[in-house]
Formats: C-alpha cells, structure tokens, sequence
C-alpha cells in the first residue's frame, strides 16, 4: 500500500458534514509539514486553473463562459487542493448534476497527471458517492472513457447493467 494509499486509509476525515460548503476537507496531513491535500466543495475556481488542470491530461478546451455556467448549476462540485504553506494549487476535480431527488450523474472526474496513481481519484469519487447519498440520491450514473471502465468498475460502477445503455444524441 503507498505512502498517499495508508494516509487516507488511516484517516477518517472524509465523513466531512455534507451541510460544509466551503472551507475543504482535509484528505491527509503529508509528509512535509507544511503541505496538506484537501478538498472543497467551494465553486468559485479559477477557470484558468481549471483549465490548465484539463489541458494538463489532454482534454479539449471548452468556452469558459460555458464551463462557468456549468459549474454553477451543478448539483455538486469537488476540487482537490495541495496546500503548500500560503500557496495552493488545483490537482483534481469532479462535479455531479442531479435532479435532487433520485439521480445524480458524475462529470469531469480529473486528476493532475503529477498526482495520479497515489490513491487522489479514488478518494475523488469515494468522496462525491458518500456526498450524493447524503442528499438521498441513489441513482448514480457516469460516462466513462474506454481506459477508465476499469477505474469505475473497482468503485462499484456497472457497465450495461440490465443491457441498459447510454445512448446520445449530436447535433448533424
Ligand atoms: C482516471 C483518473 C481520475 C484516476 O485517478 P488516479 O488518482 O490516478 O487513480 P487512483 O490512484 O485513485 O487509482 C485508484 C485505483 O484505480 C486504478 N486505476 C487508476 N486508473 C485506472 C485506469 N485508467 N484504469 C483502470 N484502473 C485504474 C488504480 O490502479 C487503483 O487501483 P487499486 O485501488 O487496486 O490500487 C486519472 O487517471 C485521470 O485524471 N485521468 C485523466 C482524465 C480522465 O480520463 N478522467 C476520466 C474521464 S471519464
């Protein structure tokens, strides 16, 4: 198990009230003392910082206006900070829509590449699940990309269940 992997086991602060809107959860102390990971669910980000987390895995850029505007009206926003004394800096992000009451889908899971495989994305989506069932929502869906079934499928998320499938539509 990795250094990043025993801290969350070992820490219980992801039980975070789901009342707490801003402010963050702190996910682990680190091993420097003066660093920490947390999360917030505060969604005034940057979107410049957004993006450059987005570009930083490959994605294609999006209008921030458009960006901003879904941020707003998602149900549920995650970003994952590293604290460095007074310095901060976006390492990953997630949001959920909702209909409030019995569905919830989960969007732009994103973990900075320098941060991946200790454990952050995992902790990412344990986080935004025990959220969404907070508020009593039981019903929750995602889309994945091909590398990542395998990710969402180890977090208990089920491909086709029932032969059921997403299904999309484009504009011509
Ligand atoms: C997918 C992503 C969020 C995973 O985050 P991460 O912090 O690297 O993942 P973790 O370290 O928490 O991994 C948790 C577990 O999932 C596994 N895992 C991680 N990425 C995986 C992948 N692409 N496929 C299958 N398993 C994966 C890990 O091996 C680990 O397994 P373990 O619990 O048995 O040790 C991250 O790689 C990412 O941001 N990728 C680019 C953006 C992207 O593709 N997002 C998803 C869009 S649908």
């Amino acid at each position: 198990m990795g250094f990043w992997k025993s801290l969350f086991t070992t820490s219980n602060t992801m039980t975070a009230p789901p009342s707490q809107k801003e402010g963050g959860v702190t996910v682990s102390p680190t091993a420097a003392p003066d660093t920490r990971i947390f999360f917030s669910t505060d969604r005034d980000i940057d979107l410049y910082d957004l993006e450059e987390l987005c570009d930083a895995v490959g994605w294609s850029r999006r209008p921030l206006r458009k960006v901003k505007k879904a941020i707003q009206h998602s149900f549920l926003v995650v970003s994952m900070w590293e604290q460095r004394g007074s310095s901060r800096r976006l390492v990953g992000f997630s949001r959920a829509t909702s209909d409030h009451a019995f569905n919830a889908t989960i969007w732009d899971v994103v973990i900075h590449p320098d941060f991946q495989s200790k454990g952050l994305g995992k902790a990412l989506m344990k986080y935004l699940i025990k959220r969404l069932r907070s508020d009593d929502i039981s019903n929750i869906t995602l889309f994945a990309d091909p590398h990542v079934v395998d990710f969402y499928r180890n977090l208990g998320f089920a491909p086709d269940p029932e032969g059921i499938k997403g299904m999309f539509w484009y504009p011509d």
